[in-house]
Parts: structure tokens; sequence; C-alpha cells
């Protein structure tokens, strides 16, 4: 009885060291010793993490309805070069968009800017995106996301893209890629000129294919105010271009990998397609496949 009560006693002196306070983290931080709040702890941090419109979610396409004024995006300042900077900020690597790429159409409502991009990985190229199409998760997905336009329930837009494992190295990707060798621990930066959207994401061409849906951000404070959308067809980089992600660190040293909140539920939300997406039959017809997306902010 004695030993039985000891026992009790120690469980929960070991459970009030877990929980003490501390930021925010992903669940591969999670341990005794970091103090930090994994993703099912988020709503400590904010409470709007528990609400009911949460991102990510997984995306069933046979569920999905089909829309027909999920026409094309326009963009304004795809192709213009910018100078960006690059910045591990300890949760993952974003970069600031700082000229006027505004992205209107696609029944967005209103045109938005373009203000940063960043990006959610798995380990050495394995799962790690965070939205899933029929179960099925993408090594990486990026995001741009605008913060201050927070208060307004569409204030802020995001364009998700997946990565796809290819054999050959994506050019266009390379001095990305070499950028990040310069940003490996948290609050560090760098300056790469010479980016434009057109290098970071997918033809106009390729993204006449999405899904939509009314989510949050995936990060705390999870704020209910992002119109997402999500593109089918996904960017190629090779492995090793997705393994350079993982050679960031967190805050503890420790590899910055498994970078993802894990999906939440759906909750009665309708999720959109444009007229070419895909109700995929099969599952593995996506097997083998990256994610990315890109955040954009409203201009007006
Ligand atoms: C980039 O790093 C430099 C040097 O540490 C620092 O002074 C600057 O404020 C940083 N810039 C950003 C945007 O974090
Ligand atoms: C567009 O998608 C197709 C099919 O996935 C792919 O072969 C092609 O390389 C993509 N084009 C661009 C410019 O990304």
């Amino acid at each position: 009885m004695r030993v039985h009560i000891l026992r009790v006693l120690l469980l929960a002196s070991v459970w009030s060291l877990c929980t003490g306070a501390g930021d925010w983290c992903y669940q591969s931080q999670v341990s005794c010793e970091s103090h930090c709040k994994g993703p099912d702890l988020w709503h400590e941090v904010h409470a709007d993490c528990k609400k009911s419109r949460q991102s990510p979610i997984n995306i069933v396409t046979r569920k999905t309805k089909l829309d027909d004024r999920l026409t094309p995006f326009i963009f304004q300042g795809y192709q213009q070069a910018f100078t960006g900077i690059l910045k591990n900020n300890g949760h993952s690597v974003a970069m600031s968009v700082p000229h006027q790429a505004t992205v209107s159409g696609g029944n967005l409502g209103t045109t938005y800017k373009a203000v940063q991009f960043h990006f959610h990985w798995g380990e050495n190229g394995g799962p790690g995106a965070e939205h899933t199409i029929d179960g099925e998760q993408y090594p990486m997905e990026n995001f741009k996301s605008l913060e201050e336009a927070l208060k307004d329930p569409t204030g802020v837009a995001v364009l998700g893209f997946f990565y796809e494992e290819s054999r050959s190295a994506n050019k266009k990707y390379d001095g990305f890629i070499q950028a990040l060798a310069k940003v490996q621990t948290p609050n560090t930066n760098t300056t790469l000129s010479g980016i434009s959207l057109s290098n970071l994401i997918t033809s106009e061409a390729n993204m006449t294919k999405y899904y939509r849906y009314e989510g949050s951000l995936t990060t705390p404070s999870c704020t209910e105010a992002v119109v997402w959308t999500v593109f089918e067809i996904p960017i190629p980089l090779s492995k090793e271009q997705l393994s350079a992600f993982s050679s960031l660190k967190f805050q503890d040293g420790k590899p910055m990998t498994k970078t993802f909140r894990p999906v939440q539920p759906r909750k009665g939300r309708t999720v959109y397609r444009s007229s070419g997406a895909a109700v995929l039959l099969s599952v593995t017809l996506l097997l083998g496949c990256v994610c990315s997306s890109l955040g954009l902010s409203q201009l007006y």
C-alpha cells in the first residue's frame, strides 16, 4: 500500500515538472527537460488553439465540393526579383517578401499582398507537411502568413504548396537551399537577393488545381482568420534539397525536424475544390510527394 502511494506521488511530481511554464514547441521537441508546450497544450499558450476552425486538416478529396468560383489566381509581380531576409526563428525558417507582389482571383474576394514565406517539414525528407490529402502526408509544406491582418476573419490568405521528391535537383531552389546553411541556429538571418515568387512556387498554369477552406494559423496564436488554399500539384525538390531543411537547429541545438502541427478536426467545415482538382480514387497516386505554402495579407 505504501509503495502504491509513493508511486502516485512520484508520477504527480514528474507531471508537474513536465507541464511547467514554457514556450510552445512541436511534438518532436517535447521532453521533461525542455519545459515547452507541445501541440496538445498550445491552447495554454493561446486559447484560440482549441477553437473549432483550426488548421491543418486532412482533405478527404471525395468529400470535397466542386466550386466553379475557384478560378485561376491573378498574380502581380510574380516574376519580379526581390531581396529577402531569410531567418531561422527557432520554429521554422521564414522569409519576408518585401516587394509589392499581390494575389487576387480564385474567389479570394479581395487583393492580398504577399508578406512572408515559410516551411514545415519532416525528418530528412520524410513526411512533414501539415495538411494531408486523403491521409497521406507529404514531406514538406511552406506558407506565407500575414500576422498583421489577423483581426479580420478573412484577413489572411495562405497558399499551401506540397513538395515532391524528384530525381534531379530543382535549380530554381539552388540559391535558397544554399542560404539555409547560413541560418543553422535560431535568430540568425541572411540576405537573399534575386529571389522571385516564380522561383519559389509553381507555374501559374500549375496553380489552377486547388482546395479551399476556412481555417487558422498553424502555430500559436492559431488565429482563425485564414482563407486556406492548398494546391494539388507539388513543387519538385531532390532528396538532398529536402534534407537540407533538417540541418537547421532548434534552440536546444537538436535538429529542427518534424515542424508540423498534427491535423485538426474538420468540424463540419466544407472543403471546396477548383474544377481541375482531382478526386482521388487511390492514395497511392500521391505517394512520395512533399508539401509547401505561401502567406498573403489583405492589401486594402
Ligand atoms: C539579422 O541579424 C543581424 C545580426 O545578428 C541583426 O542585427 C538583425 O537585426 C537581424 N535582422 C532580422 C530581420 O532579424
Ligand atoms: C507543372 O506540373 C507538371 C505535372 O506535375 C510538371 O511536370 C511540370 O514540371 C510543372 N511545371 C512547373 C513549371 O512547375
